[in-house]
């Protein structure tokens, strides 16, 4: 059977993996949020970046794109993808909703609360300061950041915590307070 994959963080800007259609689609009741540790792509285990998870949130819900992946390349597209997303997520089955009003079930990579990788929220000025200062073998945390609020603003999705964390961002390091 062919598969719609849900992907709101790196996978809307960079699948990286077949597909044969891709639409614009949400999952209600969830949040996507910075909260996930990163390991392996933005950060390294000394040194955790900060990446997207979804969270359970009562009336929210996310936007993001839905790939249509054929049968016949499912079992290689979800062998690269496992892999990639081996640090603390795992496959979902939710049901996607498009923006022309018609649903379908789907699949999301979801990164739980009880993952060891799972870092929770933080102060905005310290999940900035944390993604300003990591890189990984996948690049920088910040490009990350960018690359995610440039996909979504494309898109014509708000997501209110990821430009406030872009907006952050740009706007450059604290400077301490004070004299001199
Ligand atoms: C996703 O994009 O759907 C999962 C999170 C990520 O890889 O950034």
């Amino acid at each position: 059977m062919d598969v719609w994959l849900f992907g709101y963080g790196s996978l809307i800007w960079r699948p990286d993996f077949d597909y044969r259609e891709r639409r614009r689609a949400r999952l209600q009741g969830y949040a996507r949020r910075f909260w996930q540790g990163s390991h392996d792509h933005r950060g390294t285990p000394q040194a955790p970046g900060r990446v997207v998870t979804l969270v359970p949130a009562a009336g929210a819900d996310c936007a993001g794109m839905a790939y249509l992946i054929e049968r016949h390349v499912a079992d290689d597209a979800f062998a690269y993808l496992d892999h990639r997303e081996k640090n603390g997520y795992e496959r979902h089955a939710v049901w996607l909703e498009f923006d022309d009003g018609e649903g379908a079930q789907g699949l999301v990579y979801m990164a739980s609360r009880d993952n060891p990788a799972f870092l929770g929220p933080a102060p905005l000025a310290d999940m900035v300061a944390q993604i300003r200062s990591s890189h990984g073998p996948s690049g920088s945390n910040a490009d990350y950041l960018l690359e995610l609020a440039a996909a979504l603003r494309a898109l014509g999705i708000d997501d209110e915590h990821v430009f406030e964390l872009e907006r952050t961002l740009l706007e450059g390091p604290r400077r301490d307070a004070g004299g001199g």
